[in-house]
């Protein structure tokens, strides 16, 4: 798993499928790969095609083989591919063909569509929407989808560490004036581990998506929370479940043993009262913006009629408005 900073904040750069690293970090997930293990075993049946969309070492590809599928159809767009391959080749798992690129038509309907494409909160990546195309083009009528659901959940955060951690640059650090980004933390979506005291009871349904039905990424994720009893809310603190196959599942909530995904945190900037009998609605969109650096969140917490809206694209591209270097003096 990654290490925590000193706030408990995941600070990590955008994810390269090239470096090592990350693939070590999914491997070293026992709660992820051993379900995706498990539920391979248990799908895959002698015979079998199957395709693993976003292959990364082929990890996946490999326990379908082992399971017995005559063909896997092991698909990456990563130079990782060749490690893959290559690691096919050290191991003889001869079943296993591989296809380097992005939109790529497979040779065969296949009987299984394995991908683990979800990233933090599961929309990090922009991984879906091919996946259902992959799906619509090559899964044949009947065939199975591993995972076959993601739900999505939330919590309300009650730590007011973790607005006053935000709250550094409002504190006139150093004598200065640090005004014109004292707001740019609460505009972030940090990574981070949040502890079952750092959260007020009770978690968030968010709806989910049928991975074998869905055709498109949610436009948003909402939800309704009941206060029991009077308290001061920092934020929301999201992520997802992931139901593999008959049996087999695993939470990447911060009440479930820690995954290499960690929940995401959509702070507020300043803190909100509930108190039971009022209406506490919580929504989130993830959307996808080219060439700003791909997925970004826009979140909102509405209690009775007054609402905030936060998004985590404002800022970034504030900070790249401007062509030319700044020379000159302050106004
Ligand atoms: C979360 S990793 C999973 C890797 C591997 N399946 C595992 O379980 O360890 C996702 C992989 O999908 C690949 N990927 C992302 N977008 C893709 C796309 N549009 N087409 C093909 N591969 C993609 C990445 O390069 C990465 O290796």
């Amino acid at each position: 798993l990654a290490r925590l900073g000193t706030s408990g904040i995941l600070r990590r750069p955008n994810v390269s499928y090239s470096d090592l690293d990350v693939h070590q970090q999914m491997l070293a997930d026992q709660i992820r790969t051993g379900a995706f293990e498990r539920a391979n075993t248990a799908t895959v049946k002698p015979g079998d095609s199957v395709a693993d969309f976003g292959c990364g070492t082929g990890i996946l590809s490999f326990f379908a083989a082992k399971a017995g599928a005559a063909k896997v159809y092991a698909i990456d767009d990563s130079p990782i591919i060749r490690a893959a391959h290559r690691i096919a080749v050290a191991n003889s798992f001869s079943a296993v063909t591989f296809f380097e690129g992005k939109d790529i038509a497979l040779p065969e309907p296949v009987d299984v569509l394995v991908s683990e494409w979800m990233g933090h909160f599961a929309f990090k990546e922009p991984m879906l929407s091919p996946l259902i195309k992959l799906r619509d083009r090559s899964l044949r009528p009947g065939g199975i989808m591993i995972p076959r659901r993601i739900s999505f959940r939330a919590a309300l955060v009650g730590d007011e560490r973790l607005h006053d951690d935000l709250s550094y640059f409002r504190r006139r650090p150093w004598g200065v004036d640090f005004s014109p980004l004292a707001e740019w933390p609460f505009a972030q979506t940090p990574v981070r581990r949040f502890t079952e005291a750092q959260l007020l009871p009770g978690d968030i349904d968010l709806g989910h998506l049928e991975m074998a039905t869905c055709s498109s990424q949610p436009p948003v994720l909402e939800g309704s929370y009941v206060p029991q009893s009077e308290a001061q809310v920092f934020g929301i603190a999201g992520w997802f479940d992931a139901d593999l196959s008959e049996g087999e599942s695993f939470s990447t909530g911060p009440r479930a043993p820690a995954t290499h995904w960690y929940q995401v945190f959509f702070p507020i900037p300043h803190p909100v009262t509930i108190k039971p009998g009022m209406n506490v609605a919580v929504r989130i969109q993830p959307f996808e913006v080219t060439g700003a650096n791909n997925l970004h969140w826009r979140w909102r917490l509405a209690v009775d009629d007054k609402a905030i809206d936060m998004d985590d694209l404002t800022y970034q591209l504030w900070l790249r408005s401007r062509d030319k270097p700044i020379v000159g003096r302050p106004d």
